[in-house]
Formats: structure tokens, sequence, C-alpha cells
């Protein structure tokens, strides 16, 4: 089966948040099932083509591509997902794409991926490579199914090409101005009231891709559920709803490649689930890089987070000082929102021996919490899936999180399961979306924690549990197969 996989971001060649680590591994995954995966995404000037090997591809030369009237000079780069046969085709429009930011509030947003879908399928053309399923992920992969099923259905190669639309997260919508039609060269007529495109008098280009995809899906299965309501569907919840019959959910995997505590390369001592101890000297490494003295005792609570509301900073700051009284360190690393930042700067200046943080993106710190702290605090108000629980499960960081989207799916909680009879728990969980919530919550980890005994069972469990990407893959493979079925 030929996958087209349409994404923004990918392991290792730029990142913001989980939708890089999915598209840097479920491919790969996906060519264990027989499968023939090209992922498409832009080229950004950070993209170091030396460091990655990329070649210029002279069987496509250089491609003007129409945007907003004007044509723009395309070329296209060609590199593979490292240890793998996957190959990575780059769209090289500076125009465009060298930006400061992945994602940008300048005006011409809309245009970037514009041109950037025109260019994925035009590579398609010229390649003569027809993709049995484009798969799209959020927002900037909304445009492309209006693309195929319209602008380029003269071309009779991709009359059979089905769409797979991923939704990343509900909220980011991609909302533009009806010009947008234009610049897109779209038929002026898709654009009505409740119409394919139309949301609240403007386009959406989530919708879009939510109306045209063949098969939509989330990325766990409570959060396809949690979409469908008005408390977490954003104002899309008819509007997917509508499609309900191939709406799915498929929970993400974790590239155990990267994240395995027994291979990572970042992190100074490698432990396992047999071996445990050398994750104390994780510990240790991570605090002493960070000036915060070392004891045993003293739980070591990480965050590795975007700083942003859907990650429930707002009740963390609610309660910051109730948190500051308990007998833990902290670290965190984020970056975001200013009013976070400050949050997190001035906790740190005021507890110089019980929180450390980094403002900005660390790839190499992220692993070092993983392995290095205690446990792992994710209070999403909302959470599609979540991988850094998922990593914190593997590296015996046992999860605080709240029970929401994916966090409810691969986090279970100790005394719950204990209540039930069940010494199969692998973290904490909370419902109500409030700092009360947290502090309890943390608390009741707290007290866990000084019971070594049991402290371990729950990390045990946690490190047990398989999230490799393979059984996702399938999940996937199957919706590629209904979606080439239901091809509308
Ligand atoms: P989201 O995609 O909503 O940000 P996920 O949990 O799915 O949330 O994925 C976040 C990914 O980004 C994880 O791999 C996490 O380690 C990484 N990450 C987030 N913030 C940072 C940061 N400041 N520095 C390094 N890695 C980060
Ligand atoms: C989004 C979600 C996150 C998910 C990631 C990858 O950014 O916020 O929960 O894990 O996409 O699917």
């Amino acid at each position: 089966m030929k996958i087209a996989f349409v994404t923004t971001e990918a392991v290792p060649f730029a990142k913001v948040g989980g939708l890089a680590d999915v598209a840097g591994a479920l491919p790969k995954a996906l060519t264990k099932l027989d499968c023939d995966v090209k992922v498409f995404m832009p080229k950004y000037p950070t993209i170091d083509e030396w460091r990655f090997e990329l070649h210029y591809c002279w069987e496509i030369g250089e491609m003007p591509i129409r945007v907003a009237g004007i044509p723009r000079t395309v070329h296209i780069f060609k590199g593979n997902l490292p240890n793998s046969s996957v190959e990575i085709y780059f769209i090289d429009c500076p125009h465009y794409f060298n930006r400061q930011l992945i994602y940008t509030t300048d005006k011409d947003e809309d245009e970037r991926f514009i041109l950037f879908s025109k260019a994925v399928v035009e590579t398609c053309q010229r390649l003569k490579w027809t993709p049995d399923v484009f798969h799209c992920n959020d927002w900037p992969g909304g445009l492309l199914p209006v693309l195929v099923k319209d602008n380029y259905n003269w071309d009779m190669m991709f009359h059979r090409s089905a769409i797979v639309f991923t939704i990343h997260n509900i909220e980011y919508q991609g909302i533009f101005s009806p010009h947008i039609l234009s610049k897109a060269e779209l038929k002026p007529n898709l654009f009505y009231s409740d119409g394919p495109l139309e949301f609240h008098g403007s386009v959406s280009l989530l919708k879009a891709g939510i109306v045209y995809g063949d098969i939509i899906n989330t990325v766990s299965e409570t959060y396809a559920r949690e979409i469908l309501t008005p408390k977490y569907g954003a104002g899309m919840e008819k509007i997917l709803g509508s499609r309900k019959d191939d709406f799915f959910g498929v929970l993400n995997g974790a590239d155990y490649e990267t994240w395995d505590p027994e291979t990572d390369k970042h992190i100074p001592y490698h432990y396992s689930k047999r071996k445990l101890s050398p994750k104390q000297k994780n510990k240790k490494f991570l605090l002493d890089q960070l000036h915060l003295p070392f004891n045993k005792n003293i739980p070591l609570i990480g965050i590795v987070s975007r700083l942003v509301g859907q990650k429930g900073f707002d009740i963390f700051a609610d309660v910051s000082d109730e948190l500051m009284k308990l007998d833990a360190q902290w670290v965190i690393l984020g970056t975001g929102d200013a009013r976070y930042e400050n949050l997190i700067q001035s906790m740190t200046y005021a507890f110089p021996k019980k929180v450390a943080s980094y403002l900005g993106f660390n790839n190499e710190l992220a692993h070092l919490i993983e392995a290095g702290a205690d446990m792992f605090l994710m209070s999403s108000r909302y959470e599609p899936c979540g991988l850094n629980q998922i990593y914190s499960l593997k590296y015996g960081t046992v999860p605080i999180v709240r029970k929401t989207g994916g966090l409810a799916d691969t986090v279970q909680d100790w005394h719950e399961f204990e209540y039930l009879g069940f010494d199969t728990g692998t973290g904490f969980l909370f419902n109500e979306y409030t700092g009360e919530a947290i502090v309890a919550t943390v608390q009741r980890a707290l007290e866990m924690f000084k019971d070594k005994k049991t402290w371990r069972k729950i990390q045990k469990n946690g490190m047990k549990r398989d999230y490799s990407w393979d059984a996702s893959a399938k999940k996937y493979y199957d919706l590629y197969k209904m979606a080439i079925e239901r091809r509308k």
C-alpha cells in the first residue's frame, strides 16, 4: 500500500510538539506492514542539509507553484527518516518557509500551507507516484484533501487516492478569511453558510479536513469520545458528529528506539526494569547539572511541556504556593505563554533549592528529566494523546495526570486499582480540573513514595507496559484499507 504522509513536523528534523514524534515513528512502523510510505514536510531553515544528508531532487527540478496569483519557485530535497528506508521529501520555498517559527501569526500564514499542499500534490505528479492514501495531519493538512478532490481532480492519477485525516488537537482549527479560496484557486461556490469549508463566517482548514477526509481519526479513544461533546469539541462537535461512522480513535505509540532508558543516548546511566538502581545516578546527575541538592528521600517531580492553557498551567498557577510547601523538588522544562514562563521563573527565583527550570526547547534535557525525575506531572485540561506520560512509564518515572484523553487511556491509578483488588496501577490520576485536585494527588503520590517497596512496584508496573507503535500502526493500516473502500 502506498502512503503519502503529510506533516509540518517530524523528528529529528523539526519539532514543536508530539506530532513530530508521531511523524518520525509511525511511517517506520508502517513499513513493517508492507507499506511504501513517503513523508512530505516543508523545508525550514533550521533543517541542516549536511547533517541529514539531504539530496537535491534533480528528477523533479524546479516547480513553479501559484499562490494568490503569484508563481513561487519550489525545489524538493530528499532524505530518509533515520535508520529506515522511509523517504522524506522536503518542500523548499524560502519565500514562505524561511521564518523564525514553524507556525506563525504572519498575514500570509494561509498562503504558506496552500503552497505546501499544492507542492505535495505536484511532487507526486512529477514522481508519477500515486498514493493509495494521503494521510494528512491537523489543520495544515486540511486543504490537501480539498485540492485532491477538487482542483486536481482533472488528473486521473488521483481518482482512487483516499484521504485519512488525523486530528491531533481540535482546538487548532486553521481559521482564515474566505480570501483563502481565491488564493488557493478553489471554486468560490465551495464557500457558503454551513458549507464544507465555512465555520462562523470564516474558513476552517480543520473543518475542510473533517469534511473531505474519507476516514477521520484522533489520537486516543477517550479523546475521540470527548470531542463529540460540546465540552471538548471546541465547536466542531456537530461537524464531527455528522461523520461519526467514519471517525475513530487510535492511540499514539512511543518510539522506543529513542525513548528507552536501556539505550537512550542522551542519558549517562542506562537502566531497565530488571536493573533499576542506575536511575538514582541519573537523578543525581540531573540535580547536579541544575544546581539543586540531592536527597534520595525527597522526590523530584518533572514537567516537560508546551506552556499553554491546554496543559493546565492555569490551575497549576492557582496552587503554586501550596505546591511549594510540599516536601518535593521540581524541574520544569517548557516554553510558551509569557504568563506561565513568568510564573515558573518567579518560582525558580523564590525557591532556588526546590525548583529548577529551563524556559526553551531542549531535547536532551527532556530525556534527562524523564530518566532523573521520580514523578512526572501533566495536569492537562484536555490531552488528545500525550506522549510524555508514555515515556515516563517506560522510564519508571511515575505519572501524575488528569484523567482525560490519552492520559486516561495510558495511566492507571494506583489506589483505584488497589481498591478493586489489583496491584497493577501505574500512576496517580485526578478528575476535577482544579488546583486543589493537583495538590491532593501530588500529596497522595508523595505519601506512596515513602513506601519504597510499593513505589518500586508502581514503577515496574509502568515499565512493563508496551506502547510501541506496532499495534497502533496495524490500526492505521486498517483505517487506510477502510478509507480506500469508502473513497468519496
Ligand atoms: P503536545 O504535542 O501537545 O505538545 P505531547 O505530549 O504529545 O504534547 O508531545 C510533546 C513532545 O514535545 C514530547 O516529545 C516532549 O518531550 C516534547 N517537548 C515539549 N516541550 C519541550 C521542550 N521545551 N523541550 C524539549 N522537548 C519538549
Ligand atoms: C497534539 C496533542 C498531544 C498529542 C500530539 C501527537 O499536539 O496535544 O496530546 O500527543 O498531538 O498526536
